[in-house]
């Protein structure tokens, strides 16, 4: 089997790194994305050898919930806890103020949801996630309920945004999320206060929930291939 490249090898030492701040008796909120999945292995593999115990699970997505079945993490729901000590989760974007654009895997919602009640969240991320002001580089994913996506789309327009809705990969037609909505990616020219925007777009009818998060990352590993070697840092 060929050796993984360095960018594999970098989201492995990400994840690993944000594995190894889960403690035994503990409530994990377990993200969704590529870098995450490594975080997901290494928590279950963790486990399996005793070097911690008692964990449980909350999966942001279908990938999360497979990974941790996959690695032998045991999975609960949030209706059966009253908490959760600490999230991992990927993002697409980080600003300075450790503001977040997510949902480039369209779980945004769920991700929201889980990572906002975690009293410790972790964000795992290559330093090419990183940018002075959101919006530079990713579009702000919308997830908005079907027969809403039209209404949805002007009323972004007349916000100044560029709707557009995401088609599926090797699937004919849009992506539908794994609560069976679509997602619109909107750009904007400038996002000069993602904290308005984020309760802006929410507050259109037929908008779910948005992929701005704001004032809730608490720790962000950053990953780098520097002279062929992956190195992490802490933000
Ligand atoms: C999923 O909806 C996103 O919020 C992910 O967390 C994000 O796309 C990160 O994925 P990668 O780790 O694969 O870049």
């Amino acid at each position: 089997m060929n050796a993984p490249d360095p960018v594999t090898l970098m989201k492995q030492e990400v994840g690993k790194a944000a594995a190894s701040l889960v403690k035994s008796n503990s409530i994990v909120g377990l993200g969704t994305g590529s870098t995450t999945a490594y975080a997901i292995q290494y928590i279950g593999e963790r486990l399996q050898c005793g070097e911690v115990q008692n964990i449980v699970g909350v999966p942001t997505s279908f990938q999360a919930e497979v990974l941790s079945k996959q690695y032998g993490i045991p999975l609960t729901t949030l209706d059966a806890i009253n908490h959760i000590d600490i999230a991992i989760d990927g993002a697409d974007e980080v600003d300075p103020q450790k503001n977040l654009i997510k949902g480039g895997g369209a779980a945004h919602t769920r991700e929201k949801v889980v990572d906002y009640l975690a009293n410790q969240f972790v964000v795992v991320v290559d330093a090419g996630k990183l940018v002075k002001k959101l919006g530079s580089v990713f579009a702000v994913p919308v997830e908005v309920i079907p027969m809403a996506v039209t209404p949805v789309m002007n009323a972004i327009k007349e916000l100044g945004g560029k709707p557009e809705l995401r088609m599926g990969v090797k699937k004919a037609g849009p992506v539908v999320t794994d609560q069976g909505n679509l997602v619109v990616d909107v750009r904007f020219d400038d996002i000069p206060d993602p904290v308005n925007l984020e309760k802006v777009l929410n507050n259109i009818p037929g908008v779910l929930e948005n992929g701005i998060f704001v004032n809730c990352a608490d720790v962000i590993l950053i990953g780098k291939v520097k002279d062929g070697k992956p190195v992490v840092r802490e933000m």
